[in-house]
C-alpha cells in the first residue's frame, strides 16, 4: 500500500457543485498532486452515501474531498483507506471532545453520544483488480445548528459545546489526524483494523437493523478486512453483511 501526504496542496472554493466531483474533475490535470485537497465554503449539488444529498448552510461546515492517486491496494481491500479516514476524523473528534462518546458506525459515519456529526463518501477508479484513483470525500459539521431530521439525528461541534471556528482551521487540525491514520495503515493494516473494531459502534451490543423490509434484532461483532460486517442474530445464527446492503435504526 502506499500513500501521498494528505493535504500538502489545498485548493479552496467559495461554491462548487460537489468537492469529490470537482476534485474528480481536476484529478488528471499535471499540476493536480497526489493527496491534493479540494475544500468548498458552499456546495450545491453535495453527494451523500446511496444517492442521498448532502445539505449544508455555507461558511458552517467543514466539506472537503482529498486525492489518493494509485495506493497499490487490490480492489477487495478498498475497505482499509475508508478505515484509515474514519479512524483519522475518530481520533481528531476525541481530542476535540474528550467528555464525550465518538464511535465509527459501519462502514463509515462518526457518531458523538449517538448523534452524525460526519459522513464519508469514497469515489474509486479500478484498473483491473488495483485501485487507480480513490476520491475520499468527508462532511464534517462544524457550526451549524439546525439539520434536516434523519434517522440518526445530526450534531455538530458547536452543538456539542465547542466554541465557533471557521471550517478552513478546522480542516488544518484534522489533516495530521488522516495523515497519522494512513501511515498506521502503511506500517500495520491488522492493526489498523483492530483499532477501528475497538471504536465500532454498537461492538457486542444489541441493535436493530433493517435489511430491504425486515427489521432484525442482532448483536454485532466485528468488521474484517474486506469491510464486512460480522453479526449474530437472535437465535444465534451468524450473519454477514456487505457495505450498503442493511441500514442501521436508533433504538
Ligand atoms: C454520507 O451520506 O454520510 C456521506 C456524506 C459525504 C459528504 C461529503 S461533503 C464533501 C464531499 N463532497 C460531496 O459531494 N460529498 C462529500
Amino acid at each position: 500500500m502506499q500513500f501521498p501526504i494528505i493535504g500538502s496542496s489545498v485548493l479552496y472554493l467559495e461554491s462548487c457543485d460537489s468537492t469529490n466531483t470537482e476534485l474528480a474533475r481536476i484529478s488528471g490535470n499535471p499540476d493536480t498532486m497526489n493527496g491534493s485537497v479540494v475544500l468548498a465554503f458552499e456546495q450545491t449539488a453535495g453527494k451523500g452515501q446511496r444517492g442521498n444529498i448532502w445539505k449544508n448552510e455555507p461558511h458552517k461546515d467543514l466539506t472537503f474531498s482529498f486525492l489518493i492517486n494509485k495506493p497499490d491496494i487490490r480492489s477487495e481491500f478498498v475497505f482499509f483507506p475508508l478505515a484509515a479516514t474514519a479512524l483519522g476524523v475518530y481520533h481528531f473528534l476525541s481530542k476535540r471532545l474528550p467528555l464525550k462518546k465518538v464511535e465509527i458506525k459501519w462502514p463509515n459515519d462518526v457518531l458523538v453520544n449517538g448523534n452524525k456529526i460526519c459522513g464519508m463518501l469514497l469515489e474509486n477508479t479500478f484498473s483491473g483488480n488495483q485501485i487507480s484513483k480513490m476520491i475520499i470525500g468527508i462532511g464534517l459539521n462544524v457550526n451549524g445548528k439546525n439539520y434536516p431530521d434523519t434517522r440518526f439525528p445530526a450534531t455538530s461541534l458547536v452543538l456539542e459545546g465547542e466554541p465557533e471556528t471557521p471550517p478552513e482551521d478546522i480542516l488544518l487540525q484534522l489533516i495530521p489526524h488522516l495523515n497519522a491514520a494512513f501511515d498506521k495503515l502503511r506500517e500495520n493494516p491488522g492493526f489498523l483494523l483492530n483499532a477501528y473494531n475497538q471504536v465500532l459502534f454498537g461492538k457486542y451490543h444489541d441493535v436493530s437493523i433493517q435489511e430491504q423490509d425486515s427489521i432484525t434484532r442482532v448483536r454485532i461483532e466485528r468488521v474484517d478486512s474486506k469491510g464486512i460486517l460480522h453479526l449474530i442474530n437472535q437465535d444465534g445464527k451468524k450473519i454477514e453483511a456487505g457495505m450498503g446492503e442493511i441500514k442501521f435504526l436508533p433504538d
